[in-house]
């Protein structure tokens, strides 16, 4: 296992431009994955030339040499995306390998459920806690619409199974209107009737953007006013650690109670609190998901990079972190978003 100079490496705090501390990393680890969603990839499939080459991808021996300077240097939350992070092989070594990296106090997961039932247990014996579950249908014929593939009942079996191993499960609803703005009650419900918190995410126009069109999208706030008719909403506490998400308790009229949550990149920035760094699956660092600049960290460790160049690369893309996104202008204007890339690659 690659053991890095990190013990040694005095902890600093990651500090950018605008004063936001960078202590968390997302980490695509392939940009495969055995569902089709209709906003993230075409649903034909993609062809050979648009997946990253196999020898393109990082090696987990790469990913935890980065890992571990990064965690020296003051990251400590890391999470895990794709594509699907659970069908690259060897993944559950990896995450063990991970949990040994001393300083990383936090390793989560994004996952799309498919592999959930199978793999839970291992996910938990490794260390992992908490899970995001994307799910944005309950409706079996509309989960094959949305994903392509009739596994409604895999992934569901897959939250179930995770809910009772004691995971902290947030399940990621992207809502879009004329395509699951009929759910948007049942998934608020869903929070009250089972031990998840349900999130709300708005349609982003990045991704498969012949997907997205105005009137599809549906703001945070718009949601809110929905939810505020199937009983109380209170700010709940302790949302400020919640990331990007805005989280309320819904109380229901018969006294049920659950938290559900709204990621609003496009009515309601979260960019003066972000706190990410984001590694793609071929191993270039990116500041912003909205924003294409990249460095090519992988060219730099192939090329025989010490650890101080990978930490200089590292401080240099934290110093580009623009200071916010700028996707309600964009639309505004001609439609053009500043981000081409390929959630599958970024990991969202
Ligand atoms: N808009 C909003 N959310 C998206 N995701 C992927 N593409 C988009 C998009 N265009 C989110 C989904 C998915 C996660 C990996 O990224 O919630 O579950
Ligand atoms: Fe796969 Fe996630 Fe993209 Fe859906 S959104 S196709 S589950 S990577």
């Amino acid at each position: 296992m690659y053991s890095s100079s990190k013990a040694t490496m005095q902890t600093e705090q990651l500090v950018d431009q605008y004063s936001r501390t960078i202590s968390y990393l997302r980490l695509s680890i392939t940009d495969r994955c055995n569902l089709r969603c209709l906003y993230c990839m075409p649903q034909q499939g993609l062809n050979s030339s648009s997946l990253v080459k196999c020898a393109d991808l990082l090696s987990y021996e790469e990913m935890l040499r980065i890992v571990g300077i990064a965690v020296g240097m003051g990251m400590n939350k890391l999470r895990l995306t794709g594509g699907e992070p659970l069908v690259r092989n060897g993944v559950m070594d990896f995450i063990r390998s991970l949990a040994e990296i001393k300083g990383l106090e936090d390793i989560r997961l994004t996952t799309n459920g498919v592999l959930l039932h199978e793999k839970a247990a291992e996910l938990y014996s490794a260390g992992i806690r908490n899970l995001n579950i994307s799910l944005d249908t309950m409706k079996p014929k509309r989960f094959v619409e949305i994903t392509g593939s009739d596994l409604f009942d895999q992934v569901w079996r897959g939250i179930q199974t995770a809910c009772d191993l004691g995971f902290n499960v947030k399940l990621n609803m992207v809502a879009m209107k004329g395509i699951n703005d009929d759910e948007f009650a049942d998934f608020a419900r869903l929070a009250t009737q089972r031990p998840v918190q349900v999130r709300f995410i708005e349609f982003m126009p990045i991704g498969n953007k012949e997907s997205w069109d105005r009137s599809r999208f549906i703001s945070a706030g718009e949601l809110k006013d929905i939810f505020s008719t199937l009983g109380t909403l209170e700010s709940s506490p302790g949302s400020r650690l919640e990331g990007p998400a805005r989280v309320y308790r819904l109380t229901t009229p018969d006294g049920q109670t659950g938290r559900i949550g709204f990621i609003s990149p496009i009515s309601h920035h979260f960019c003066d609190k972000c706190n990410r760094l984001r590694l793609t699956s071929e191993g270039r660092l990116r500041a912003c998901l909205l924003h294409d600049h990249e460095t090519d960290l992988k060219t730099i460790l192939r090329q025989g990079g010490t650890d101080s160049d990978i930490q200089a690369a590292i401080r240099q893309t934290i110093l580009s972190k623009p200071k916010g996104h700028t996707l309600q202008d964009d639309l505004a204007g001609p439609g053009q978003v500043n981000c081409q890339g390929q959630m599958s690659r970024i990991g969202g």
